[in-house]
């Protein structure tokens, strides 16, 4: 298994280039499932969960090839309508299928994800939402299994705002008969930027970028031929990497509306920023100041932001408190931190972080993609040798991590 070896202390500089967004191109990977038709998706980031999810559209009969970021998915000649437990369970977000395979086959059969490694994350809104519409699922062996389904418009509102649901029923409702109309549905840039690729195909859906949508059912689209937006949580890593070892990041091919709250935070953490257009200059401080974090559906602060706002924390200039109402136990970096000299105190769902002057490199064990890259920061402003453990949770998030930290100056190497 990969490991990641640092050594830290170094404030990193330069210029790096964010990677087209995972959580964006995912769904709309998904989407192509709706029309058969050559699609085109630009600006894909070459990762293991996109390489996953390309696999489950070939299972289902598609034609897919990645030539650098460019992928195509020839989906005129898909024939099944399983995803299979082997691939679903490397990765969730292959739930994505079952909406768009409802619509087209009316038929599907999807493995249930199971739990996480920090929680059960259940997958109710995406079922009630789809048997709102007509659709009759049963849970079969661990499959949820739709059979002649002719999704209906219906009115949807959901109790949490969930990125995965509010796609899902999207993708459903565009190819359904009727109106659908859904309330309180997430607004994150990877779900609005999804619902403008299917009106670029000829999808009517009124309402985006607001907490209700109102979809008119259409009979048939057009291939999808897109750029996927850039990673907003990538950006706002590499924005953190400036915050916590003291350098200067130049992040180009950005958003930054999409990764403000972070940005916000980081000024009030004592970084100086510059935003353009399509890139943000981050400076950090010689110490960051404590903080005080709430994660939040969008606009609010990501909860994907969680554990690398931590890292910058456990170095502040005093004690910070940090909060995740979206995934109560998301904290499995915590007791690696602590193995690096870090102090934080678990209440919970809250962090208490006591900044420290200084961590100490350590061995440490990945647990999840975004407390990996938690580790990884720590690494970097640590003093002395970091060895980071089960870095493939890196390799499903992050393009290549370790050359654009390199290219900043990091001292990091990826030990086969
Ligand atoms: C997506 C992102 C993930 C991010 C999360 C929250 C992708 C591939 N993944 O995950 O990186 O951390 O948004 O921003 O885009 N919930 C339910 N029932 C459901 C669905 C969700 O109760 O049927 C709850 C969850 O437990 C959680 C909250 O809703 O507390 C938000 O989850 P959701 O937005 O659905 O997350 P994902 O779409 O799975």
């Amino acid at each position: 298994m990969d490991k990641l070896l640092v050594r830290g202390g170094k404030p990193l500089q330069g210029t790096v280039r964010i990677s087209g967004s995972k959580n964006a191109a995912l769904p709309v990977m998904a989407a192509t499932l709706l029309t058969p038709g050559v699609h085109r998706l630009r600006n894909v980031p070459r990762l293991r969960d996109t390489h996953t999810f390309a696999r489950v559209l070939e299972l289902l009969g598609a034609r897919v090839s990645f030539d650098a970021n460019l992928l195509t998915v020839d989906t005129r000649e898909v024939s099944s309508v399983e995803a299979p437990y082997e691939l679903v369970k490397t990765m969730r977000a292959s739930i994505y299928v079952l909406g768009p395979l409802l619509a087209r086959f009316g038929r599907a059969k999807v493995s249930l994800p199971g739990g996480c490694a920090w929680g059960p994350r259940p997958v109710n809104l995406h079922l009630t939402g789809l048997r709102a519409m007509g659709a009759v699922l049963e849970i079969e062996h661990g499959y949820i299994v739709g059979r002649d389904a002719r999704l209906k418009g219906a009115t949807i509102g959901f109790d949490v705002v969930s990125v995965g649901a509010t796609a899902q029923l999207m993708m459903a409702a565009v190819l359904a008969e009727g109106t659908t109309v859904l309330e309180n549905v997430a607004l994150e840039p990877d779900v609005t930027v999804l619902g403008e690729v299917l009106a670029g195909c000829g999808a009517r859906i009124e309402g985006l970028g607001s907490r209700r949508l109102t979809i008119q059912g259409v009979t048939s689209l057009r291939p999808i031929d897109t750029a996927i937006i850039p990673d907003r949580i990538e950006a706002a890593t590499f924005a953190a990497v400036a915050a916590m070892t003291g350098g200067t990041i130049r992040l180009e091919n950005v958003v930054p509306d999409h990764f403000e709250a972070a940005l916000r935070k980081l000024e009030e953490a004592g970084c100086a920023l510059q935003r353009a257009a399509d890139s943000v200059t981050v400076a950090g401080p010689a110490r960051p100041r404590p903080l005080n974090v709430v994660t939040q559906p969008f606009p609010g602060f990501p909860t994907d932001m969680q554990a690398q706002m931590i890292a910058v924390c456990a170095v502040a200039e005093g004690t910070s408190v940090i909060e995740d109402t979206i995934y109560l136990d998301r904290f499995t970096h915590v007791p690696e931190l602590a193995r690096m000299g870090a102090r934080i105190e678990l209440r919970g769902n809250v962090a208490v972080v006591k900044g420290v002057d200084r961590l100490a490199g350590a061995q440490v064990m990945a647990t999840d993609l975004r407390a990996s890259a938690c580790l990884v920061m720590a690494a970097l402003a640590a003093q002395g040798e970091t060895l980071v453990d089960r870095i493939y949770h890196l390799d499903r998030g992050y393009e290549s991590l370790e050359q654009k930290l390199a290219a900043l100056g990091a001292d990091i190497q990826r030990i086969h």
